[in-house]
């Protein structure tokens, strides 16, 4: 963070000081009063489970120059009314303190971490960057992030998330963005929302919040999202997969055993090969909306290409792609789980399995309201048509996958419903030989992570 007294602070945020006003935060805003250390600033907020003001002492004796709290705490303090809406406050004050700082923001229903952290290792090679880790994306994590910065950023490259109309623009009106990436408009959340036209409403608030000197980066072949062009001052720009007229496209896309997608990438400067170490074709477009940001960002054809294909996944169990020593394949992909992403990782499922057997473990998704069965069964049956050999259902939510796949009378797959990811282990136990390559994935409620990781360990047994 620069640099900031507590009387600064006190002032920012409307907030009442308690301790020594010409006392410096010099390090790192943590609301983990176990990541707090000499220099940081503590910030107390009251969860369900626990509350950050009891740590606020164990916070200052680790270090740290005060705490931001919402209630009096026996050490130095700014007390506020809201600690959180306190934090993206000063957040906008630093950014508005370093206008050096380019800002970019990427949406979308599904691929926001993947193409944010692809982007944020090409970004990096023009200069100091900073990138949220994982999906630290909503109200707390996105201030967060932001207060990192410091005089040394050049950029910022920021995942917005949107659980509800006014959300994004919250996280815009925080750190203003000039460049802006929607990805796709699915239904993710969608039961939240209330359908896909909200969805792309609250998805267009970024376009929305785009400055006239800014840039809209959107993605030609999502319609919903091409819409969002009436939506801005921005200038727009393209990417996509499958328009010819896309500013930033790919041709000749093969994948490797692996999943692993190798393209020609097509800019207005000239082509370039690009082969990403990532699993899936989900991530050619997360790759092109990356290219298309880092373009507009001033890196040239080469460096897109190099950087994209020397990008490595920094955020955990989306599409890692591990392959046991007796010969089966697991994808771990248990991050979280809607309709595009599922379909995605089957499909990814469906290269990598070519040759042996797929088996899929899948929980339920999560938030998808009055179209939640019917996505569950549509789910099942395109896996049943893409002739998986089995499918199991964990959990009693994730069971109209089952009926789904039943639909299609001539699959000769196993559908198999269990009640935990134990149950589901112990089906998969005396099935799987080699070739067999096995899918996890459902929303993060369901913590299927651990069944691949069980998977993993069961070879080494
Ligand atoms: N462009 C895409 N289209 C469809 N599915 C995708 C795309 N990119 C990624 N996915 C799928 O979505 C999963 C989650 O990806 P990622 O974490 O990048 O998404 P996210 O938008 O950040 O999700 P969240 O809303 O949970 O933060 C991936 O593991 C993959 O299965
Ligand atoms: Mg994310």
């Amino acid at each position: 963070m620069i640099p900031l007294s507590l009387a600064q602070i006190a002032r920012i945020t409307g907030g009442q000081l308690s301790g020594d006003p010409a006392a410096v935060v010099t390090g790192e805003v943590v609301i983990d009063s176990r990541r707090a250390g000499p220099g940081g600033l503590f910030a107390a907020l009251e969860g369900e489970r626990s509350d950050g003001h009891e740590f606020a002492s164990a916070a200052v004796a680790a270090g740290a120059v005060a705490v931001l709290a919402s209630r009096p705490v026996p050490v130095p303090s700014v007390q506020v009314a809201d600690v959180q809406a306190a934090l993206g406050t000063l957040a906008r004050f630093v950014i508005d303190s370093l206008p050096a700082v380019r800002i970019a923001g990427i949406t979308g229903s599904s691929g926001k971490t993947s193409t944010k952290d692809l982007a944020a290792q090409l970004v990096q090679r023009l200069g100091p960057t900073i990138a949220p880790a994982g999906s630290y994306n909503n109200e707390l994590g996105h201030p967060l992030t932001v207060l990192r910065a410091d005089p040394a950023t050049r950029y910022m490259v920021l995942e917005l998330s949107a659980r509800g109309i006014g959300h994004i623009a919250h996280l815009c009106g925080i750190a203003p963005p000039r460049y802006g990436v929607v990805l796709n408009v699915g239904r993710a959340h969608a039961g939240e929302f209330g359908g896909l036209d909200q969805v792309a409403r609250a998805k267009g608030e970024l376009a929305e919040a785009l400055p006239a000197d800014g840039v809209a980066i959107l993605n030609a072949d999502d319609p919903r999202v091409l819409a969002m062009t009436t939506r801005t001052a921005a200038r727009v720009v393209t990417f996509g997969v499958a328009q010819a007229q896309a500013g930033v496209r790919a041709a000749d896309i093969r994948l490797d055993d692996l999943g692993r997608a190798g393209f020609t990438l097509l800019t207005p400067e000239g082509s370039a090969p690009v082969t990403l170490r990532l699993h899936g074709a989900h991530n050619v477009p997360n790759a092109l909306a990356a290219a298309a940001l880092a373009r507009e960002l001033g890196l040239d054809l080469a460096g897109i290409a190099d950087a994209l294909s020397a990008a490595v996944a920094r955020s955990r169990w989306r599409m890692e792609v591990h392959q046991r020593a007796d010969g089966v394949t697991v994808i771990n992909d248990a991050y979280n789980a809607n309709p595009e992403s599922v379909r995605a990782a089957l499909e990814a499922l469906v290269h990598l399995a070519r040759g042996g057997r797929g088996f899929a473990v899948l929980g339920h998704m999560a938030e998808l309201g009055d179209i939640s069965r019917a996505s569950h069964e549509d789910i099942g049956e395109f896996a049943a048509r893409a002739e998986l050999a089995g499918l199991i259902a964990v959990g009693p939510e994730a069971e109209p996958i089952l009926s789904g796949a039943r639909r299609v009378r001539s699959w000769p797959g196993e559908a198999l419903a269990v009640p935990d990811g134990a149950a589901a282990l112990d089906a998969l136990a005396n099935q799987l030989k080699p070739g067999d390559v096995v899918l996890v994935k459902a929303s993060r409620a369901a913590h299927l992570e651990g069944v691949a990781a069980d998977l993993l360990e069961e070879a080494d047994r």
